[in-house]
């Protein structure tokens, strides 16, 4: 059994693998693919897990698998009044907040003239205006929180622009920008941000493509969930700012 982390310890007074004992973190996104191995890797470190996506049951079969009292919370992240539920559900049980996992996210793949300005909203309300709700509702208990900690999962196209993703390219190169804006203005208070760019993932996101992606080499969900826990233990004095994860082959 683990052994619990005294009162007076800091992060840096216990070693990585115990610094996210009895922590709260919200990771949305979390009933498939990458949220899910976030939320699975988080709670095997000791931390109450809430899970939010929209789909209600998948949601809840995806929280009992994870177990060790993960919370499904179902919500649309990209609906203010959704958003704002699931702060007050944290408020009222499990009661504090010290980690933001941002990780809901769509993908279009489509030429620009076929995409549609539905396609376009919805890349822009999941994959970017979630972010300010989140982060907006999540802030006055983070601010109560000894390390509070906000990840946004972004994508190398923050950074890359690849054809036939204009709305989700538009989407995720905002949301590395908010993100860096954030970093600057929440440093003073103590609240550190982390922006991880995965390259190509293995999760059903890849079924958008209008080919088969060679899965030969490509991500594994948990190797992005690996570099959440890296940002999440390293000690108070660093931030990981941006960490870009790419399949050691490269990938097209
Ligand atoms: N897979 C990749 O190659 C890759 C590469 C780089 C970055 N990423 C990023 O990684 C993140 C996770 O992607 P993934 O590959 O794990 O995708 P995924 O397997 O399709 O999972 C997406 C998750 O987001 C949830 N979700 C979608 N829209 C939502 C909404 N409006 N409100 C709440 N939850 C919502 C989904 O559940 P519901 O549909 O039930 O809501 C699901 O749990 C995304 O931000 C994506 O852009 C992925």
């Amino acid at each position: 059994m683990r052994e619990k982390p005294r009162a007076n310890e800091t992060i840096e007074s216990v070693t990585p693998a115990r610094r996210l004992e009895g922590k709260v973190a919200v990771v949305t996104g979390a009933s498939r693919g990458i949220g899910l191995a976030i939320a699975r890797t988080l709670a095997e470190s000791g931390v109450q897990v809430v899970m939010v996506a929209r789909g209600k049951q998948a949601l809840e079969k995806a929280a009992r698998r994870v177990g060790r009292g993960a919370i499904a919370a179902p919500a649309d992240v990209s609906q203010p009044h959704d958003v704002e539920s699931i702060f007050r559900r944290v408020a009222r049980h499990p009661g504090r907040l010290d980690i933001l996992i941002n990780n809901a996210g769509v993908f279009t793949f489509k030429p620009f003239r076929a995409t549609t300005l539905e396609d376009w909203r919805k890349n822009l309300d999941i994959n970017l205006t979630a972010l300010f709700l989140t982060t907006r509702s999540a802030l006055p208990l983070l601010m109560k929180s000894g390390a509070p900690h906000i990840i946004n999962i972004l994508s190398t196209s923050s950074r890359h622009a690849f054809p036939k993703c204009s709305a989700y390219t538009a989407a995720k190169f905002g949301a590395l920008g908010f993100t860096q804006v954030i970093h600057r203005e929440l440093r003073p208070e103590g609240i550190r941000v982390t922006a991880i760019l995965p390259g190509v993932t293995e999760t059903r996101m890849l079924s958008e493509f209008d080919f088969a992606v060679n899965r030969n080499g490509i991500l594994q969900p948990q190797d992005v969930a690996d570099a959440v826990t890296s940002s999440l233990t390293a000690p108070s004095r660093a931030t990981y700012e941006e960490i870009l994860l790419m399949p050691s082959k490269g990938f097209v």
